[in-house]
């Protein structure tokens, strides 16, 4: 595990981007797996801004994003089909049709999962993972569990989380219960995966899940078994570490 600390968030969302834009130039036809939060947007504003420049080919690109809430419509501004067209996929020259989430709107959980699953399987895995961090150390929707689970499932979301969410919708109310998540193992199973953290808010669950011990408790702790992890942090969000 490679953990960069950079001054702030801003030099957080460039390098983040470059790390990405090496892996688009290597491999104009690869996979790559996406995150929503409002962690990675200045990475994406970073990526716009390198296709804008010239620098950047997303035409080969195929995507799968790590989660979707359940029951939300797809034209819902907190949808995550709508926060990835909005931020990424309607400013760049990437192909819609090889752009992949969980269907939300489909009711029936498993067979919502076992079909995102099977788009998965179908691009061949993924190439490069991008991950944002949960106060509680989840990752895309994986909650602290008492075992990692595998592949997309369906979740109940922990009140820790709703709250945090809360703060894009209208009320506590108003924000989905359940969700649809890649599982642990499609994670893990990325040939390599990229973390991005910012703020004093998430100092403890940085420290907890990638300088403690890996337990399904802190989802987010099982990346330090991955061979190839890369975690940008800004100086906030490394403050209680030592480094
Ligand atoms: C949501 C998303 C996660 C994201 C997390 C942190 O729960 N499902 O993928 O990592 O929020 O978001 P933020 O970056 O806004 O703190």
């Amino acid at each position: 595990m490679r953990i960069i600390k950079t001054k702030d968030y801003d030099e957080l969302s460039r390098r983040a981007a470059g790390i990405i834009a090496a892996q688009v130039i290597q491999k104009p036809d690869c996979v790559l797996g996406l995150a929503t939060g409002s962690t990675p947007i200045g990475t994406y504003k970073e990526l716009v801004a390198a296709y804008e420049r010239g620098d950047l080919d997303f035409s080969g690109i195929t995507t799968v994003n790590l989660d979707e809430y359940k029951g939300l419509p797809k034209e819902n501004d907190q949808s995550y089909y709508y926060f990835m067209n909005d931020n990424l996929f309607s400013h760049v020259n990437i192909d819609k049709s090889r752009t992949n989430l969980p269907d939300g709107t489909e009711p029936d959980s498993e067979k919502a999962c076992s079909a995102y699953n099977d788009i998965i399987h179908s691009v061949g895995g993924i190439d490069l993972q991008l991950l944002g961090l949960g106060h509680d150390g989840h990752i895309g929707f994986n909650e602290p569990a008492d075992s990692f689970p595998l592949e997309t499932h369906c979740v109940d979301l922990t009140d820790m989380t709703i709250r945090a969410n809360q703060r894009f919708f209208a009320s506590y109310d108003d924000v989905p219960k359940q969700a649809y998540t890649m599982g642990i193992k499609t994670i893990m199973q990325a040939r390599k995966v990229l973390v991005v953290v910012s703020g004093e808010d998430k100092a403890e669950i940085v420290k907890k899940s990638f300088f403690g011990p890996v337990t399904p408790q802190v989802p987010a702790s099982i990346l330090q078994l991955h061979p190839d992890v890369t975690v940008i942090c800004d100086a906030a969000a490394l403050s209680k570490c030592d480094m």
